[in-house]
């Protein structure tokens, strides 16, 4: 136990509350065996003197990712010092001289002076590193979108990709982009020049089932809280909030939030009234977030949804209809448009009636989604 902890040992129902942090590297990397191998294939050309193979690491937020990368980077620099590995974060690094002050500082260690130094000055000392330590480089850019949005992507790649054509006896350098933009084709977006020598292989990540996410969740309880804070059929309405969600950081967000209830309470063990006031924090503003983005039909069809639910009325998707006409002269094809947006968004769903036709069931809290549903833009 760390010296701080030990002051607070008798006030807290955290082991360690790091570990519920969005930037904590677990130790133990769950579920992702494929793509670890699958980016470690693409790293051995280099380990036999070769270079490395490029990737674009693509899925919905909190898959894995991040967390992947750093995996194999950690898995490289501990087995071998043939491959220079530096992670780059493009959320926070969009400029070129951003991006080679970040390698600079992973593969020496220690952040380049913060002026006086040309971009060519760091690029030529980022070489004269992978010269010394006869390796090669590997970059992966995360969140490489940023960069395509900044306008840096295309030139970046085709130096870092193109390094060794200025120096002799550097190796071709490997890059790793990454995006949860489903939307970007960071192939599509690389231009003639730099798609000539950016072969990617594609490694998808799919959103976790529950039970993956509930022995993710698990296993970070055990680091991060005393025994017995946690109980199991707590921890279990959790990972389905975060399964229903598709994000897992719903669920490490919620530990974190019911535990500190808990503890403010005074209370050594967090109950079921503990996790209901964590998920509606939580849930609220990813709510307010969806809703925002619905046409203004949309939200009416929606408000009116709410309200049905909220007075246990009809649900069947004819009634409502009916109901929302009220409010929205619309006809059935817009009405079905509408329906099948919210459907899309995540925020009802359409299940088979006990008659014909289907009935709509809301996922969320009708009062928390009339709240928002009827708050100003
Ligand atoms: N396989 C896993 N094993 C252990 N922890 C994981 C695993 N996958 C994700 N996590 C945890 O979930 C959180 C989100 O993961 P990560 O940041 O890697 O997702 P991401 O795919 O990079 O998301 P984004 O696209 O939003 O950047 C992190 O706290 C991470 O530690
Ligand atoms: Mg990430």
């Amino acid at each position: 136990m760390r010296q701080k902890d030990i002051l607070r040992h008798d006030q807290t129902l955290f082991r360690d509350p790091e570990v519920f942090n969005p930037t904590f590297v677990p130790e133990h990397l769950h579920h992702r065996d494929a793509h670890v191998r699958e980016l470690a294939f693409l790293v051995r050309p280099a380990l036999q003197g070769g270079s490395p193979r490029n990737a674009i690491l693509r899925g919905p937020p909190g898959t894995g990712k991040t967390t992947t990368a750093h995996h194999i980077f950690a898995l490289i620099a501990e087995e071998t010092g043939q491959v220079l590995p530096a992670y780059v974060n493009c959320r926070q690094n969009q400029s070129s001289a951003a991006v080679y002050r970040c390698i600079f500082e992973e593969i020496y260690g220690y952040a380049p002076p913060a002026t006086g130094r040309h971009l060519d000055d760091i690029r030529a000392a980022i070489v004269a590193r992978l010269k010394e330590k006869n390796a090669c480089l590997l970059v992966c850019l995360d969140d490489a979108n940023y960069l395509v949005a900044a306008g840096t992507y295309n030139l970046l790649l085709y130096q870092l990709l193109r390094l060794y054509e200025g120096w002799d006896g550097v190796r071709c350098a490997g890059v790793f982009a990454v995006t949860s933009d489903l939307a970007i084709n960071l192939y599509a977006e690389a231009d003639r020049p730099v798609q000539s020598v950016f072969h990617p292989t594609e490694v998808f990540f799919s959103p976790y089932m529950k039970t993956e996410i509930r022995e993710i969740l698990a296993d970070r309880v055990r680091q991060g809280l005393y025994p017995g804070v946690m109980p199991a059929p707590l921890l279990d309405r959790i990972a389905g909030i975060a399964a229903d969600e598709q994000d897992i950081r719903v669920g490490l967000d919620l530990i974190g939030m019911a535990v500190m209830q808990a503890e403010a309470d005074g209370r050594r063990r967090v109950d079921a009234g503990d996790v209901a006031a964590a998920a509606r924090a939580v849930i609220a503003p990813l709510l307010r977030t969806r809703i925002a983005g619905l046409s203004p039909g949309e939200r009416t069809l929606l408000c009116r949804i709410a309200e049905q639910s909220r007075e246990r009325a009809d649900m069947t998707s004819g009634a409502i209809f009916e109901a929302t006409r009220e409010y929205l002269p619309i006809g059935k094809s817009t009405y079905h448009e509408h329906l099948n947006r919210l459907v899309k968004t995540g925020i009802v769903d359409l299940v088979p009636g006990q008659g014909r036709g289907r009935e709509i069931r809301l996922r969320y809290d009708p009062d928390t989604v009339a709240g928002i549903c009827r708050l100003p833009d």
